[in-house]
């Protein structure tokens, strides 16, 4: 049975592609999903695609995983800086035995000040961030690498 790992994101991510490309840059959040699924097969995973605007869709889906015993690759996008709710919701998937990368396209650290914290950050195993669709790519090796 290959290791399943749901990679969820956040809110306006479905805009990528138009939304500050200069930020995000152009590729479709399809094209970062199949680039994904792509890696997960070469890697011998597994990977579930879903994005979501809803808080509470995403702390639904946090909470299924941790039922399931799948890791996560997660990029909460503006829910990271503010969301109490996602970050236990991490924490309990975590403390459940779920791995949890939190990704990011950009580099928050080196952006505006409310993006510096992230209330997702204390439960993750890990963090990427800057490196385009490559950090979601990133965090699959890094599972991979380091499967259990
Ligand atoms: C983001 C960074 C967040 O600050 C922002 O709110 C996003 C995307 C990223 O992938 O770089 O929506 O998570």
């Amino acid at each position: 049975m290959s290791h399943h790992v749901l990679v969820l994101s956040g809110p306006n991510l479905a805009a990528l592609g138009s939304r500050e490309p200069e930020i995000y840059g152009t590729l479709t959040l399809d094209d970062l999903q199949g680039q994904v699924v792509d890696e997960a097969a070469a890697l011998g995973l597994e990977a579930t695609c879903r994005q979501t605007d809803d808080e509470g869709e995403l702390v639904g889906w946090l909470h299924e995983a941790a039922a399931a015993g799948w890791d996560v690759v997660l990029n909460p996008a503006a829910f990271t800086h503010y969301s109490y709710a996602v970050g236990d919701a991490c924490a309990h998937l975590v403390g459940m035995g779920s791995r949890l990368v939190e990704v990011h396209l950009s580099n928050p650290a080196a952006r505006e000040t409310f993006r510096h914290t992230s209330v997702v950050a204390r439960s993750a195993t890990g963090t990427i961030a800057g490196f385009g669709a490559g950090s979601y790519l990133l965090a699959l090796r890094a599972l991979a690498a380091q499967d259990r």
